[in-house]
């Protein structure tokens, strides 16, 4: 009887977290997370970007086999599967907690069909592979790229004791007050807070060369250069609507385009490497 209870009692309890998490299923989304071993397989830890290049290895494998198997070419096939197999067990050489997601049968099937020629067996083989390298990247490709290969701009200066991050909020400053200034008629504030916008807009641009040393993109670039000289002349002369229009061509050259890829993304990744905190989670 006391066994009857007891489950009862732990039948309620699952019920009532289950319905909890119900609850509240629209206020939190549960990302896995990849194994933090995975960072010596990505630059600075190691030299060259390991893990990456291993998986287009076995991209550019999956479509050789598929394609010999379909020519029926037998020689080629035998050596993309070879090169198929090393790479794919690779993967649980670099990090032996994933070993349990390859699917080893499948790949023995590749060397089975393989060795008895059955080009439909290895088309078939070919395609359960891909189911397996599917799960794992429908878990962990986006969150891998993004904690591991996503500019970070939490440590850099931009002069010593200028975070990255008060300098952005200077220059939001600085874009807020010439439209202040435009649209109150007071045209010598609205171009000395030009002035302080493009020396930061220079002082930005000296740090980009660091990463972006092969495209040489100058920041400011030449277009930028040119919306900076309207929009200077139309607070001198223009008409409000000619003002506002030339600052906002430079905010979307200047600010939007960068925020598109390096804000968006590096946004993405501190929120997801944020700890979970328990009070945070007892909240929800
Ligand atoms: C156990 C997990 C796992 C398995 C299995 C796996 N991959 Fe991946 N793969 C990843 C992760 C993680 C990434 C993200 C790497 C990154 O973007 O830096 C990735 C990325 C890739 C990419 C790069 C996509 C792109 O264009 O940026 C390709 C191509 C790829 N995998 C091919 C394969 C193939 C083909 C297989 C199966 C034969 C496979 N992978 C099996 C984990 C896995
Ligand atoms: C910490 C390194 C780093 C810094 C600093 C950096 N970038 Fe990037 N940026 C990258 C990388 C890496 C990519 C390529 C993104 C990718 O492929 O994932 C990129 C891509 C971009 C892109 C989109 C692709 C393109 O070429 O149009 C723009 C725009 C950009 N950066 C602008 C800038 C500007 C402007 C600065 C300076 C104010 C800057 N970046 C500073 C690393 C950096
Ligand atoms: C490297 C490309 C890049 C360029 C160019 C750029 N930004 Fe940013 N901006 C960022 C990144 C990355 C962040 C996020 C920084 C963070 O969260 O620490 C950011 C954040 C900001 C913020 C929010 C700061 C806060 O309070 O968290 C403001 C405001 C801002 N930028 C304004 C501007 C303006 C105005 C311009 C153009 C004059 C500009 N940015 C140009 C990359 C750029």
């Amino acid at each position: 009887m006391r066994w009857a209870y007891f489950i009862v009692l732990q039948f309620i309890f699952v019920l009532v977290i289950a319905g909890l998490v119900y609850k509240h299923k629209n206020n939190a989304v549960i990302i896995k997370t990849p194994p933090t071993e995975l960072a010596q397989w990505y630059k600075p830890e190691n030299k060259r970007q390991v893990w990456l290049h291993n998986m287009f290895k076995l991209r550019r494998e999956m479509q050789a086999v598929q394609f010999y198997a379909e020519t029926k070419d037998q020689e080629h096939l035998s050596k993309w599967a070879l090169a198929l197999n090393e790479h794919y067990l690779k993967i649980g050489e670099m990090i032996p907690k994933w070993n349990k997601k390859l699917d080893a049968s499948t790949l023995s099937n590749l060397q089975t069909t393989v060795d008895n020629q059955d080009y439909t067996g290895v088309l078939a083989v070919v395609k359960t592979l891909q189911k397996n390298c599917d799960s794992c990247h429908s878990d962990y490709q986006a969150i891998t790229a993004l904690t591991y290969r996503t500019p970070d701009f939490s440590t850099i200066e931009i002069e010593p004791l200028v975070s990255f991050n008060s300098h952005m909020q200077a220059l939001g400053k600085q874009v807020n007050q010439i439209k202040i200034a435009s649209e109150d008629g007071m045209s010598e504030l609205a171009i000395s807070s030009l002035t302080d916008l493009k020396q930061g807009m220079q002082k930005l641009g000296q740090g980009c060369t660091d990463c972006h040393k092969k495209d040489q993109k100058p920041y400011p670039s030449e277009a930028m250069k040119k919306t900076l000289l309207s929009l200077e002349n139309s607070l001198k002369t223009g008409t409000l609507k000619e003002q506002g229009m030339e600052l906002g061509t430079l905010a979307v050259q200047a600010c939007a385009r960068c925020h598109g890829t390096h804000r968006l993304a590096f946004g993405t990744k501190v929120l997801l490497s944020k700890e979970p905190n328990l009070s945070e989670l007892l909240k929800h």
